[in-house]
């Protein structure tokens, strides 16, 4: 191969520029030329291209976001897009693609590559719910940050004796919530592999009050069915009968948007550099992730389609702490 193309595609992740200098910076080494396709498979249609040189990946490593930019496209789920996708890289003499982001992104890749393009995933959503990674790029920084909003709402939730409910993303998976219910202390999580009812939340708030803690904290996931909106309102036609005050906050976007931490960091850097050198060994068609300590190479049909479930023994642990 003499031209490869990096694309960021879905939510933006913090560590993707790690990812994109280091898989940029591999190929150079082994004197390919690579350009970068900006705001994912929209921008593919378009033809949308930069060259990107070791300097143009220069002084991103600790930025957030993708300096690519990212997009969601409805185009590229049909068959017409992906054959228009394929056609667009070969006018542009791009002989293979380095694809850096969650589910929706590397099911796009293994579309590109049924056309004959030669593909590599690389893996990247804040919401740890895709297979063949343990862990994905932008997964601990959005934590870390959840985790700052949970000590800062619990240190308030002390001061006015009332309980908090912290709203986090994660889409259909619980991952994020209970790794921030479990860093954070929280008395209980809501998740959407676990059905929970709103009067299970109150009940293990009110059991936290009744044991004499100053504060009682809840983290839920945006995919639960109990979200924070429920919760909330919940808690508003029931005042009297519960006899305490919830507050509820939503964290949303600000979850991705943080520079990215080092374990980021070096998790994208590794990755986006096996990334590259697979494409350029021929090991195509496979997610570049990490599992077990190491990097690994999981074919896209094994991954695609399926969705990681968070461990249930971790909701145990969490709900014998919370005493
Ligand atoms: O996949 C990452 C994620 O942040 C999810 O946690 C969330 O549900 C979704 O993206 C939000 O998407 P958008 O940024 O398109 O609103």
């Amino acid at each position: 191969m003499r031209h490869i193309a990096i694309l960021t595609s879905g939510g933006d992740a913090p560590g993707m520029n790690a990812a994109i200098r280091a898989a940029t910076r591999e190929a150079l080494a082994r004197a390919v030329q690579v350009s970068g396709i900006q705001h994912g498979f929209a921008g593919l249609l378009g033809k949308n291209t930069i060259p990107l040189t070791a300097r143009a990946v220069g002084g991103i490593i600790q930025r957030g976001g993708t300096m690519l930019g990212s997009a969601r496209c409805d185009r590229f789920r049909t068959e017409e897009g992906v054959r228009e996708g394929a056609e667009a890289l070969r006018m542009l003499g791009i002989e293979g693609l380095v694809v850096i982001g969650g589910n929706g992104s590397q099911a796009g890749a293994m579309r590109l590559a049924n056309e004959g393009i030669p593909v590599v995933g690389v893996a990247s959503t804040i919401d740890n719910d895709l297979c063949g990674s343990d862990i994905t790029i932008g997964v601990d920084t959005a934590l870390n940050i959840a985790l700052e909003a949970i000590d800062r709402l619990r240190v308030t939730a002390s001061s006015h004796r009332r309980a908090f409910v912290v709203e986090v993303m994660g889409r259909d998976c619980g991952y994020l919530a209970l790794m921030a219910g479990l860093a954070g202390g929280a008395e209980t999580v809501v998740i959407p592999e676990v059905p929970t009812t709103p009067e299970e939340v109150a009940n293990a708030l009110r059991a936290a009050y009744d044991r004499g803690k100053t504060h009682a904290l809840a983290v839920v996931a945006e995919g639960a069915a109990t979200s924070a909106v429920v919760l909330e309102q919940y808690f508003l036609e029931n005042k009297h009968r519960l006899a305490f005050e919830l507050r509820a906050t939503t964290l949303g976007h600000v979850q991705r948007g943080g520079t990215p931490g080092a374990f980021d960091r070096i998790l994208a850097t590794r990755l986006g550099s096996a990334a590259a050198d697979a494409l350029l060994d021929g090991k195509t068609t496979v997610l570049a992730g990490w599992q077990g300590g190491r990097v690994t190479l999981t074919p896209h049909h094994e991954i695609v389609g399926r969705t990681k479930q968070p461990a249930r023994e971790v909701l145990d642990l969490l709900h014998r702490l919370a005493q």
